[in-house]
């Protein structure tokens, strides 16, 4: 149920309103549908079950993009430019480099994307062809800027991509030096595929907003990045593992959440705007966390993870509160070696092609976004001089 609020104004007018625009239809839009009531996902008429059964990572970025699902030969021409545009330029990686390596990892991609914009001769063009391949370029390189920072903060040199390795195997290979297994490689590929887009989330909405003023394309993204890092969105996969470290033993898990529960602390991963029951991208990662847990032998974050979804089910499950995608997309990174710091800025590797089909969208028929708030404040003060305060 929409948090409405009521208030009456200055004027004596009353006001009710949707805190949080709950509810609130900004625009219409062709790219996703979310049923929250039934957990259904889907990518321009394509359920997500689907396409993460089927799809690549790189085939659902060319649909979410440009409306249709590629042909064979489409897609290698889109694979092709991807590879092609996979390089940071030097003078960016140089300025990378001179980073604080302590600094939080979304905040080096925010402000890398931005300076990636200094680059583009065209950025505040909007043809179609000049947008597309901006969208094309951040989608191919958003991986080479999470491993550089990754690989920088651990005092190693950046890893140049192969050409011979998909998107996601490519990832893991500059993240990590080691060219990946099929397997582990195609579970990153199923999550960059369930990350990519999801409607007029925060994020999203932003970029949205941004480029509804005509302004350029790296500064509609840099805002959703800045967007994405919040604990109330991307960057609740992160708080999702500092509560499994804080829990640390599958005994431990009943006390700390019930107590969390108690004190009314949210418990990372769970709950959704949209989603009252179970998120669909939730079951499928779910069960992948169980597959590689059994694979490594680590059973310890999925036993975990699965003894907090269960309680959570019990305690608040009738209050529409279950699992989101960034619960088990936490367990699923840290059996695929990825380190804490870089789980929010793999989700942004994948939300890219969201983002850059929703500017795409948005820049086809646009119109700015300028909505207004009500005004409890003041009116008509008298301007006291400063001596007289
Ligand atoms: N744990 C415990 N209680 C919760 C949780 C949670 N994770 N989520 C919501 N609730 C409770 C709230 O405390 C509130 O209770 P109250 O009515 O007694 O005050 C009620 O449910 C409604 O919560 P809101 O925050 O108002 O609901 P909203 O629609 O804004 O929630 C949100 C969405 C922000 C995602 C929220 O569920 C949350 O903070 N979850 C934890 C962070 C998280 O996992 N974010 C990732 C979302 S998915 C994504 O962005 C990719």
């Amino acid at each position: 149920m929409a948090k409405n609020r009521e208030v009456v104004d200055k004027f004596g007018k009353r006001h009710t309103f949707s805190e949080g625009m709950e509810g609130v239809v900004a625009t219409s839009s062709e790219i996703c549908f979310i049923n929250g009531a039934e957990g259904r996902l889907f990518y321009r008429g394509i359920p997500i079950e689907d396409l993460a059964e089927n799809s690549t990572f790189e085939e659902t970025s060319y649909f979410l993009l440009y409306g249709e699902l590629p042909t064979q030969k489409e897609l290698h021409d889109f694979d092709t430019r991807l590879k092609k545009y996979r390089a940071i330029p030097d003078p960016v990686l140089e300025i990378l480099k001179q980073m604080p390596r302590k600094a939080n990892t979304m905040q080096i991609l925010r402000t890398v994307v931005s300076l990636m914009g200094l680059y583009e001769e065209k950025s505040d063009e909007h043809s179609v062809s000049e947008t597309s391949r901006e969208a094309e370029k951040l989608i191919a390189v958003f991986p080479t800027i999470v491993a550089a920072i990754q690989r920088l903060r651990e005092g190693k040199e950046p890893i140049s991509p192969d050409k011979s390795l998909g998107h996601a195997a490519n990832l893991i290979y500059m993240v990590n030096g080691e060219k990946p297994d099929a397997y582990a490689a195609r579970v990153l590929d199923v999550c960059l595929i369930l990350h990519a887009e999801h409607g007029f989330n925060a994020s999203t909405f932003t970029s949205r907003v941004v480029i509804s003023t005509l302004t350029d394309v790296h500064s509609a993204i840099t805002a959703a990045i800045g967007s994405l890092r919040g604990p109330l969105h991307g960057g609740a996969n992160e708080g999702v593992m500092h509560l499994l470290n804080e829990i640390g033993s599958l005994e431990a898990v009943d006390e700390v959440i019930r107590l969390k529960l108690k004190t009314k602390a949210k418990i990372m991963g769970f709950g959704h705007r949209v989603y009252k029951v179970l998120d669909p991208r939730a079951k499928i990662l779910s069960q992948y966390s169980e597959r590689l847990a059994e694979i490594t032998g680590k059973q310890k974050y999925y036993a975990m993870s699965k003894k907090i979804e269960e309680i959570m089910e019990n305690e608040v499950g009738d209050r529409g509160i279950y699992p989101n995608v960034d619960f088990f997309s936490a367990s699923v990174y840290h059996y695929l070696g990825f380190n804490l710091e870089i789980y929010t800025p793999i989700f942004a590797v994948s939300r890219i092609s969201g983002w850059a089909a929703h500017v795409m969208e948005q820049l086809r028929e646009n119109r700015l976004f300028r909505p207004s708030s009500v005004y409890l404040g003041d009116i008509d003060r008298t301007y006291p001089k400063i001596s007289d305060r």
